[in-house]
């Protein structure tokens, strides 16, 4: 980077201020976009300019809106934006969360417009787009990140023409015949390609989107070279599959901490004997939790030998707690508990739910301990669980049952791939994963743990930053 200052732009913030009583608590949100890029910053430095979400948020920063961290020890500056409820609920729960998520997760029934939603959508993106600009100077390389911030690059782009832009888009991109259904198709498009880089997850997301710039705008696009010149303007399109920290996960999954975590868990759980299965997400409805618990109770009504024999770990953070959330939350506790009265015996019952945030040192432990993994989402950017899995699986003997539908399928061959749509065939899988033999679970788990480290998160940075050096160049050298 040398001389270049790297500001980040996000909606949701890595650290959280909370206030609890009279003091204040710090909190790291789940989702992999904040996993990810915190462990970016922390070895890059710069500004990451976010959402001020948390209750002790404004108690914290200085009058620029800033505070250093992580708390424990600080390596960059967090800058805030100042939301009102208001323009929270329309900008976030309603057109982020109830329009471009479910868009682009193909799931329309979802999805529900209101014109206040949009009029906040584009207010709140104006509020990032000032706090950028108080940070960045011509030199600055600015990284926006998600659906929640579509418009923020064409603004910046405005007040200043010689910024250099990226933006990451962690979700999937849907074709254009799913795309058409936003009414503000036009306006989101052209608010994106105010970028010089767009990345995407897999290259069909990059086909994508080109065809839906075809469609809807009077661009010209180059699908041999991914360049996209729109008003003059020439944004690059191209895949880079997020990773994660894997040298990470594997010494947290190696330490003696996690060793006593382990035994200690299942002495809790009384699953000292007999195989456990995990599953961890943010309780969200694109990650298919129902698909996987009906896998689950099918497996025990047709394969009864692994009654008291297998246990199923599941931890579902609730999040963004608005409809439809909320009733998808109880619709996965009255099914596990529906299954538990099902199939408990003795002491033993078939699935632990558990509805709190658990921090990755004690992920990693979880992760190692478990026989397999279950990622069953219809629909996924990424998905950087299944990767972190695999980073834990120190001792090479646990089984990744995977979707096909989400993006981490394209990378990591060595998985169980799922069609969680197939319910019947998602059972056989977890009878598959649990009678293999040793060997082949070595092999494949083997396998796997090389891809990711060879394929980490600061590969990730590495490719990103050079593909945005290189289009900040090339620009420089135009003028
Ligand atoms: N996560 C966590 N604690 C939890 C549950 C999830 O830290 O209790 C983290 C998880 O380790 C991962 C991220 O949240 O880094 C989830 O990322 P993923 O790509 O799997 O899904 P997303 O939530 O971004 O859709
Ligand atoms: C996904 C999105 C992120 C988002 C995260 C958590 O990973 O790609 O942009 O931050 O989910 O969701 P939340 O609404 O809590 O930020």
């Amino acid at each position: 980077l040398s001389d270049k200052k790297l500001i980040i732009v996000s909606n949701r913030e890595p650290y959280i201020h909370k206030k609890t009583g009279l003091s204040i608590k710090v909190e790291k949100p789940a989702g992999g976009l904040t996993s990810a890029m915190d462990d970016v910053l922390k070895v890059t430095g710069g500004t990451w300019v976010a959402w001020g979400s948390g209750s002790g948020d404004r108690d914290v920063v200085d009058n620029k809106n800033l505070v250093p961290v992580p708390p424990e020890n600080p390596s960059y500056m967090l800058k805030r934006v100042w939301l009102t409820p208001s323009k929270a609920e329309n900008y976030y729960h309603g057109y982020s969360n109830q329009v471009l998520w479910p868009l682009c997760h193909i799931t329309l029934d979802r999805v529900y417009f209101r014109k206040k939603f949009w009029e906040d959508y584009k207010e709140a993106n104006r509020a990032f787009s000032d706090a950028v600009l108080e940070e960045a100077d011509n030199d600055s390389i600015i990284w926006v990140h998600d659906y929640h911030l579509c418009l923020v690059p064409g603004m910046l782009r405005n007040e200043n023409p010689e910024l250099t832009i990226a933006h990451f888009w962690h979700i999937p991109w849907p074709d254009w015949s799913v795309f058409r259904v936003c009414p503000q198709a036009k306006e989101i498009l052209e608010g994106l390609l105010g970028n010089d880089l767009i990345g995407f997850q897999v290259p069909l997301f990059v086909k994508n989107f080109m065809d839906c710039v075809s469609e809807c705008l009077d661009a010209d696009i180059d699908y041999n070279k991914a360049t996209i010149n729109f008003k003059g303007h020439v944004t690059r399109v191209k895949a880079f599959p997020i990773s994660i920290d894997f040298d990470k996960f594997n010494s947290m999954a190696s330490s003696q901490r996690a060793i006593r975590m382990i035994k200690n868990t299942k002495e809790k759980y009384g699953v000292t004997h007999g195989y456990i299965g995990i599953g961890v997400d943010r309780l969200e409805y694109t990650k298919a939790l129902i698909k996987r618990l009906q896998a689950i109770d099918l497996f025990f009504d047709r394969y009864e030998r692994f009654r008291r024999k297998f246990t199923f770990i599941q931890i579902a953070v609730p999040t963004r707690m608005k409809e439809p959330y909320i009733s998808y939350k109880k619709t996965v506790e009255e099914l596990i508990t529906k299954i538990n009265k099902k199939y408990s015996s003795g002491s033993w019952k078939p699935i632990i739910y558990i509805d709190t945030k658990i921090e990755h040192e004690d992920l990693a432990a979880y992760y190692r301990m478990a026989d397999v993994a279950i990622i069953s989402s219809v629909y996924d950017g990424m998905n950087l669980v299944a990767k972190e899995y695999v980073a834990s699986q120190v001792d090479e003997n646990g089984v990744l049952i995977l979707s096909e539908l989400a993006g981490a399928a394209e990378e990591m061959q060595g998985a169980i791939i799922v069609n969680p749509y197939d319910i019947e065939g998602f059972s056989d899988a977890i009878k598959e994963a649990l009678i293999m033999s040793q060997k082949e679970r070595s092999n494949r788990m083997t396998f796997l743990r090389k891809q990711i480290k060879d394929n980490d998160i600061y590969k990730w940075i590495s490719d990103i930053l050079h593909e945005i050096i290189k289009v900040s160049s090339f620009k420089q050298n135009r003028c």
